[in-house]
């Protein structure tokens, strides 16, 4: 994980950076919800929880944006590493880590008391991921939305294929869990079906679907790091491809936003 907080986004007229390309299309997604939600509360401060929010790549910036982030981590390393990243910044009155799981979230957090859940690159590892969305759900008030980030299948199986592991590929494909072999460190990928039926399931609204990181894991560094204006014309592909259902099948990752009713 980097220790480099990435940018929200890149503002126009600036460049991209590698980093903001494998975030940009989830953070422009959650920015419009967090807005959304500010503007339906009357309240500029969001409590935001990030369960398995780690050293803080969405965290932080989240508390530059100026809402009050709580995050739930098992690991004391990352807890550490988010703490001074949240000092650096500037945000550390904004950001409060707590060691704990999203099994036995309630132990650590109040039900029913945050405005957006950040769920990000953690139902992979889960022990059981209904539970963690379920859990993920009733952290939130009535008319919160739930940020869910988790590995796509398609995504793996066409990455595994193209690095010419095909054996590796099929077996990822026809896996119930997704996964390439015994060394795959990845325990769980899901498609976009799977997800929206554990978002619904628990009683939100999908409030929108996309594919993330379709194209830039897959493109050789060398031509989007020499050719003037490559990682601009990259970014614009991946935000509109993100969208399409076409896509989903083929991204990297998923990102469902799901919303409370109110
Ligand atoms: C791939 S990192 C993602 C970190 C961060 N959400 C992000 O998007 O950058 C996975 C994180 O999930 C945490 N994690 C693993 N199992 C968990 C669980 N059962 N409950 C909560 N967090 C968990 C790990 O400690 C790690 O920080």
């Amino acid at each position: 994980m980097s220790d480099q907080t990435p940018p929200v986004r890149p503002r126009r007229g600036e460049t991209p950076s590698r980093a903001s390309l494998r975030t940009a299309v989830v953070w422009e997604v959650l920015r419009d919800a967090l807005d959304r939600r500010a503007k339906a509360t009357g309240r500029d401060a969001l409590d935001v929880l990030d369960t398995g929010g780690g050293s803080g790549n969405f965290a932080v910036p989240a508390a530059r944006l100026g809402h009050r982030v709580t995050v739930v981590d098992p690991s004391p390393n990352a807890l550490f590493a988010l703490e001074r990243r949240a000092a650096e910044a500037g945000v550390a009155d904004r950001v409060r880590g707590v060691q704990g799981d999203v099994h036995g979230l309630f132990d650590v957090v109040e039900r029913g008391g945050f405005d957006a859940v950040l769920f990000h690159g953690v139902l992979e590892y889960v022990e059981d991921p209904a539970e963690g969305v379920r859990n993920a759900v009733e952290a939130l008030r009535p008319g919160g939305a739930l940020s869910l980030l988790a590995a796509g299948l398609g995504g793996a199986v066409l990455a595994r294929a193209l690095a010419g592991h095909f054996t590796e590929a099929r077996r990822a494909l026809g896996d119930p869990a997704g996964r390439w072999g015994e060394g795959d460190p990845t325990p769980r990928r899901f498609t976009a079906e799977q997800l929206t039926q554990l978002v619904g399931d628990s009683g939100l609204e999908i409030a929108s679907v996309h594919g993330v990181r379709v194209f830039a894991d897959l493109v050789p560094g060398v031509l989007v790091d020499t050719e003037p204006g490559a990682l601009e014309a990259l970014l614009k592909l991946e935000e509109a491809a993100a969208e399409s259902p076409a896509f989903h099948a083929v991204a990297t990752q998923l990102h469902v936003l799901g919303e409370k009713r109110g």
